[in-house]
């Protein structure tokens, strides 16, 4: 157990800490047993198990925030819970009403209260929710058995720079097939960026950017994150694509946007050869939040948007109102918050 006194709330990074509880439950001939809270962080599983030879693995990434009144806000959990029952169906596994999910993400809450960052900090905990194939197990078949957990910790920002500009490159790479597991939230979509990742940042990029892995001319991804850009002439344009993670924060952008900014939005095509069209562009996610792009490698281009230091206005109000959603400083729409 990692001790309260021991963390240092205003400069949390994005890295593993082991805090009093997890949430375990396990599915066997057709159900799921009653789920416990658990102080044990490692999991004892057959050699046999799915999850480890075929990736029968599926995670979400969702958060709590402390508020200024003391409360504990969840953004829109029941959207993780519906994304996760389609990453399971996309690898036959069984999945969590809604729910039963939220009910346990808040009891994996309440039982590690104390580890939510203070409000103000700007840190908040992360929840990990994922399910793995288990049980004896050769064939190339769905499991039998499955384990369904949520562990979590606190966090500060993901990329180091937080709300300053990061740079990245484009890769070789491709993170996803057209109609492979690309939309879902699945481990072997991540397996496959460590490479891609590793050498954007020995070239000291934050990140790799994924292109379309049809024409190789389309933005599809920011390392494990979603793509946003704002136009000259002022819109939201975020790629659309198969084979993107259909971020919960990007459609939570959209919205607010539009609703709030007043801007024209639109999920669409993003050329890497047109992204002088762009004043500013950023990351968005669970984890990144939103963390603005400051210029993009391409091969021998490199392309600045609105300055490598600075964050456009645009992504700062965007940022000030989810993140005020989020902290309960700004009225959130309808259902968003729990
Ligand atoms: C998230 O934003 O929660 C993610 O899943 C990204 C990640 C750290 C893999």
């Amino acid at each position: 157990m990692t001790k309260i006194v021991d963390i240092d709330w205003n400069n949390l990074g994005f890295s593993y800490i082991k805090t009093d509880y997890r949430y375990i439950s396990f599915w066997k001939d057709g159900e799921w047993d009653n789920g416990t809270l658990s102080e044990d962080n490692k999991v004892h599983i057959s050699e046999g198990s799915t999850a480890l030879h075929y990736g029968q693995t599926v995670f979400e990434g969702m958060k709590a925030y402390r508020t200024k009144d003391g409360s504990i806000n969840l953004f829109r959990p029941d959207q993780n819970a519906e994304r996760m029952q389609r990453s399971c169906r996309r690898l036959m596994m069984p999945a969590i009403p809604t729910d039963a999910f939220i009910e346990a993400v808040k009891k994996v809450v309440k039982a590690n209260e104390q580890y939510i960052p203070p409000y103000g900090t700007g840190g908040s905990l992360y929840l990990r929710p994922y399910m793995i194939g288990v049980g004896d197990n050769i064939g190339v078949k769905p499991a039998e058995e499955y384990l369904f957990s949520i562990f979590c910790m606190p966090v500060g920002a993901y990329f180091k720079g937080g709300l300053k500009p990061t740079n990245f490159m484009v890769s070789d790479y491709d993170r996803a097939a057209g109609n492979g597991t690309g939309a879902a939230k699945v481990g072997g979509n991540y397996g496959g960026s460590l490479l891609p990742g590793s050498e954007a940042h020995k070239r000291n990029f934050s990140d790799a950017i994924y292109l379309d892995p049809t024409t190789h001319t389309k933005i599809e991804e920011v390392g494990s994150a979603n793509f946003f850009g704002i136009t000259k002439d002022n819109k939201f344009v975020t790629p659309v694509s198969p084979s993107i993670l259909p971020s919960i924060t990007k459609y939570s952008l959209l919205y607010l946007a539009k609703e709030r900014l007043g801007l024209e939005v639109i999920e669409g095509d993003v050329f890497i050869d047109q992204l002088d069209d762009f004043k500013e562009a950023g990351a968005c996610g669970t984890a990144a939040v939103i963390s603005p792009i400051g210029g993009i490698q391409n091969k021998d281009d490199f392309h600045v948007f609105y300055s490598e230091t600075e964050t456009g206005p645009v992504t700062k109000k965007l940022y000030e109102e989810l993140t005020g959603i989020q902290y309960g400083d700004v009225e959130a729409p309808v259902g968003w918050i729990q």
